[in-house]
């Protein structure tokens, strides 16, 4: 019951993502929570109020038509703990940023005194529209908390960045906000998250496919927990904001590692989520390279290996300093986990397996399994919001 007592609004907005709102409604009130649900006229098209009356045991706020419901917009914008808006559509997204409340949903946003979280859902060129960014990121600065879109298959038949957030991730973003777990306070947490890219020439790199979600769950959760956390952060589109975060973006594996190693004498705890690139172009072009002969050349470039920062920081490892590890396999998983445990100085690793569905770059989910030197721990495929929380939940165990 980790959000007993809790008094959340449930804001729903018109998009076809609006069905998943009953499953939230049920995984508050399962958590302990009191729901109020309140919706926009569009909303109702998707999913029907009686069945977010029923799971949530009240009447549901669907217009501003009833005088009754119109007077409720201050009285509930200060009973709530939380307002959650999910999914938000695109023209709610640009009428909150503005300030615009024609409607129960925008009135009581503008009446809360409570945190905000927003969890969009769209399809994926109005998720990446200038304008939508840009409300988001208004949003963001009034303090309200993004709630990522996911990747995947879109209700338009498309593909890409759009589909609202699991519900159990969204319940789970609250559940580490309420949990008041502080078993973290005053560790100092280094993470590193994202790809790495080697560049080529000016306008050419090598990289890889990683998103930085698992790495940025696992910092954004130690911070919540009360640590202050560093973020080494390769190029990636997100944008994780938290008082206790500190984030400094890199490129390269060997900016990475020059801020890792000057960070860890001074670290507890490091997390080492990033893909990073094990090689790198032997030199790099000053000018764009140029193709030369005609449709038969080839053309092979030579690569050295990058430093590995994890293996630097498990070698220079004092009493007290934990480092966990990742490793992603195709085969022999467990096997080739262990053997970094040892050749890097690890205390755990985290081992996904990309042949596993649910697992891997660029979902919303993951299948891990912890191992330690005495222990496998195997999970089963979760929102990265709660594979964090198992990362850390080892953290601490492996601290006692
Ligand atoms: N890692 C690192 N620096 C590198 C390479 C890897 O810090 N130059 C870290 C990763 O962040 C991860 C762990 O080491 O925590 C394992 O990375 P992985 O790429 O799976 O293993 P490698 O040791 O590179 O082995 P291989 O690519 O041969 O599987």
């Amino acid at each position: 019951m980790t959000l007993r007592n809790k008094k959340i609004i449930l804001a729903i907005t018109g998009s076809i993502a609006a069905y998943k709102a009953a499953l939230i409604v049920r995984g508050l009130i399962k958590a302990g929570a009191e729901v109020q649900v309140i919706m926009t006229a569009a909303a109702t098209d998707f999913i029907s109020p009686l069945t977010l009356s029923t799971l949530s045991k009240r009447p549901v706020y669907s217009s501003a038509r009833g005088e009754d419901d119109w007077n409720n917009h201050v009285e509930l914008g200060l009973w709530a703990d939380a307002m959650l808006i999910a999914p938000i559509t695109a023209n709610t997204l640009a009428k909150l940023a503005n300030g615009h409340c024609e409607d129960m949903v925008g009135a009581v946003y503008l009446s809360a005194r409570c945190p905000v979280w927003f969890a969009p859902a769209m399809d994926l060129d109005m998720w990446a529209h200038p304008a939508t960014q840009a409300n988001v990121a208004k949003l963001q600065s009034y303090g309200n908390h993004l709630i990522d879109v996911a990747d995947g298959e879109l209700a338009s038949g498309l593909s890409g960045a759009g589909r609202l957030a699991e519900p159990e991730e969204i319940i789970a973003v609250l559940e580490s906000h309420f949990g008041h777990e502080t078993d973290l306070a005053g560790k100092k947490v280094l993470v590193t998250a994202g790809p790495t890219y080697e560049a080529l020439d000016p306008v050419r790199f090598i990289g890889n496919h990683s998103s930085g979600t698992m790495g940025v769950e696992v910092a954004m959760a130690a911070a919540r927990r009360g640590a202050e956390v560093e973020l080494v952060l390769g190029p990636s589109r997100l944008k994780p904001v938290h008082p206790k975060l500190n984030v400094t973006h890199v490129i390269s594996a060997r900016e990475m590692y020059a801020v890792c190693t000057n960070r860890w004498p001074a670290t507890d705890i490091a997390v080492m989520a990033a893909a990073v690139a094990d090689y790198r172009p032997a030199t790099v072009a000053e000018e764009k390279i140029k193709k030369k002969g005609g449709a038969d050349e080839s053309f092979s470039l030579e690569l050295v290996r990058n430093p590995d920062i994890a293996a630097t920081l498990g070698a220079d490892k004092r009493k007290g300093q934990l480092l966990i590890g990742f490793a992603m396999e195709t085969e022999n998983g467990p096997a080739n986990a262990r053997r970094k445990l040892v050749d890097k100085n690890l205390d755990a690793i985290v081992l996904n397996s990309i042949r596993e569905e649910g697992a891997g770059f660029g979902e919303g989910t993951n299948k891990v399994a912890i191992i330690t030197a005495d222990r496998e721990r195997k999970y089963s495929v979760k929102p990265k919001t709660a594979v964090a929380k198992d990362i850390l939940d080892v953290v601490v165990e492996l601290q006692a």
